[in-house]
């Protein structure tokens, strides 16, 4: 009768698996059971994924550390890591499943910061969008079905979608990091992008104590032409993902983080937790929120006990 009366019930193909590529492939050990993956493993890896029956895949580049300068040009770079990574998953997966991109200069900036530094070193919102929209294209050409701006500079999506257009890209999507948190749960994910970050990022991600703020960035980004709107981190922001997915007319997707990732695993090694029924609920609780679309490290094994 339970079964009977369910309201939620994750597909797997509502998931996405964020995935990292890497010159210097290797174990993330803040993020037990996460790899780095080389070029040469990242085919194989999305290939299993999909098999698995996963909606989706997120890719992360991580440069070498001599690969990155103060404005992260490998970030739009044809051969620049990600772009490679891109390349050789579409050449894989095909149109099997969606291939997204994370559209940030981050992990490509020497001091780590999502966009162009001002000499004051703040960051530059408005110099920063031209690269956004270089790396919108050059990702697109690599094979992207879907850009995610996730660097929280205003007017990004709207740049975007005009640089996309015309560089003959309409039908590339972009989903919009949103509403995204100054957050401490991405701490295990600056260990997976080897990070250069000093400071924090408090002058363009939000307030965890800001709700309000959270649907008025998402209606900015809707304003802007978003085909799918995103909050995260998702398990400590339901309240904002739900105010999100009641005004939204697009599909609306959660980030279940690095760091929220790292807790259940790190509880359940010492048997603190039932991993698999801890890591269900908490999945399950984000698409109760009103997730249509949960990015999250386990997509995989979800969708292999989900199917
Ligand atoms: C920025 C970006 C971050 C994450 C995804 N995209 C890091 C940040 O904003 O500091 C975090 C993801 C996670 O913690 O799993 N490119």
């Amino acid at each position: 009768m339970r079964r009977l009366v369910r309201e939620i019930e994750v597909r797997p193909s509502q998931l996405v698996l964020p995935m990292f590529v890497s010159d210097a492939p290797g174990e993330i050990s803040s993020m037990p059971g996460v790899r780095r993956h080389g070029l040469d493993e990242i085919a194989s890896a999305a290939e299993s994924a999909v098999a698995a029956g996963v909606g989706g895949l997120m890719l992360f580049g991580v440069p070498a550390d001599d690969a990155k300068d103060d404005q992260g040009s490998q970030g739009w770079a044809e051969d620049g890591i990600l772009q490679r990574g891109l390349r050789a998953v579409r050449d894989a997966v095909g149109d099997d499943t969606v291939l997204m991109a994370d559209t940030c200069l981050d992990e490509f900036t020497t001091h780590g910061h999502c966009g162009f530094l001002t000499p004051e070193g703040t960051v530059d919102n408005d110099a920063t969008l031209a690269a956004y929209v270089s790396m919108a294209v050059a990702q697109a050409e690599a094979g992207a079905h879907v850009v995610s701006p996730s660097g929280m500079m205003d007017g990004q999506v709207e740049q975007i979608r005009a640089g996309l257009d015309g560089a003959g890209f309409q039908d590339t999507a972009i989903l919009a990091y949103a509403a995204k948190y100054a957050s401490a749960f991405y701490g295990p994910f600056r260990e997976a992008v080897a990070s250069s970050l000093e400071g924090d990022r408090r002058t363009y991600q939000q307030d965890p104590a800001n709700r309000r703020e959270g649907l008025r960035e998402a209606e900015l980004d809707l304003a802007e032409g978003a085909d799918m709107v995103m909050v995260k981190p998702a398990g400590y922001y339901l309240d904002v993902l739900n105010d999100v997915a009641a005004v939204s007319d697009v599909p609306v997707a959660a980030y279940q983080v690095s760091g929220e990732y790292a807790m259940i695993e790190a509880a359940a090694r010492r048997g603190w937790l039932d991993r698999r029924a801890a890591v269900t609920e908490s999945v399950t609780a984000i698409a109760r929120a009103g997730a249509d679309i949960v990015l999250t490290y386990w997509a995989e094994e979800l969708a292999t006990w989900w199917k």
